[in-house]
C-alpha cells in the first residue's frame, strides 16, 4: 500500500504534464533507486496506458533501472547550471571510477550512479546526492574523497 500511495502522489504532481510517465519514472526512480515491476502495473492504470507501453518507456532509456540500487547511491546532476560548471566531467569521472554508466550499479552491488535533473542546489553546481545527502561544488577529487569515506 505504502508504493501505491506514493506512486499515485508522484502521478498526482505530474499529471497536468505533456510526457507525464517521463517525469514520474524519474521521481519514482528518485526516491525508489530502482522502478519495480509493481509500479508498472500501478502507471498503467493511473495514466490508463498499457503495461507495455510502460514497460516500453521504461526499457528505451538506458537510466531506468529496473533492479534494486547499490548499497550506496550517488546521483549526480546534469541539469544547465550544473552542466555550466563542469557536471560533465564529474560524471564521466564517476562512471569512470566506478566502472558503470549512470544508471548502472557496480557488480558487487556497492554503489549505484544516477543523473538527475536539477537538486535544487543549483547556485552550488555542480551539485550531487550521496545517500541523501546534498553536496555542493563538487569536483573529481572531492566526489573520490566522499565515495571513499561512504564506502569504507
Ligand atoms: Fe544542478 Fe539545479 S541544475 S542543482
Amino acid at each position: 500500500p505504502a508504493l501505491a500511495e506514493r506512486v499515485r502522489a508522484v502521478v498526482a504532481a505530474h499529471r497536468d504534464e505533456r510526457g507525464a510517465l517521463l517525469p514520474i519514472l524519474h521521481d519514482i526512480q528518485g526516491e525508489f533507486g530502482y522502478i519495480d515491476r509493481e509500479v508498472v502495473g500501478l502507471l498503467a492504470a493511473e495514466l490508463n496506458l498499457s503495461r507495455a507501453e510502460v514497460h516500453g518507456v521504461i526499457s528505451f532509456y538506458a537510466d531506468f533501472r529496473t533492479e534494486p540500487a547499490g548499497r550506496t547511491r550517488l546521483r549526480l546532476c546534469r541539469a544547465e547550471a550544473c552542466q555550466s560548471v563542469g557536471a560533465e566531467d564529474l560524471l564521466a569521472h564517476a562512471q569512470q571510477v566506478l566502472g558503470i554508466k549512470a544508471g548502472q550499479t557496480t557488480p558487487d552491488g556497492s554503489v549505484s550512479l544516477d543523473e538527475v535533473f536539477c537538486l535544487g542546489n543549483c547556485a552550488l553546481g555542480p551539485a550531487g546526492q550521496l545517500n541523501g545527502r546534498l553536496h555542493g561544488r563538487l569536483d573529481r577529487a572531492r566526489l573520490d574523497d566522499l565515495l571513499a569515506t561512504e564506502t569504507a
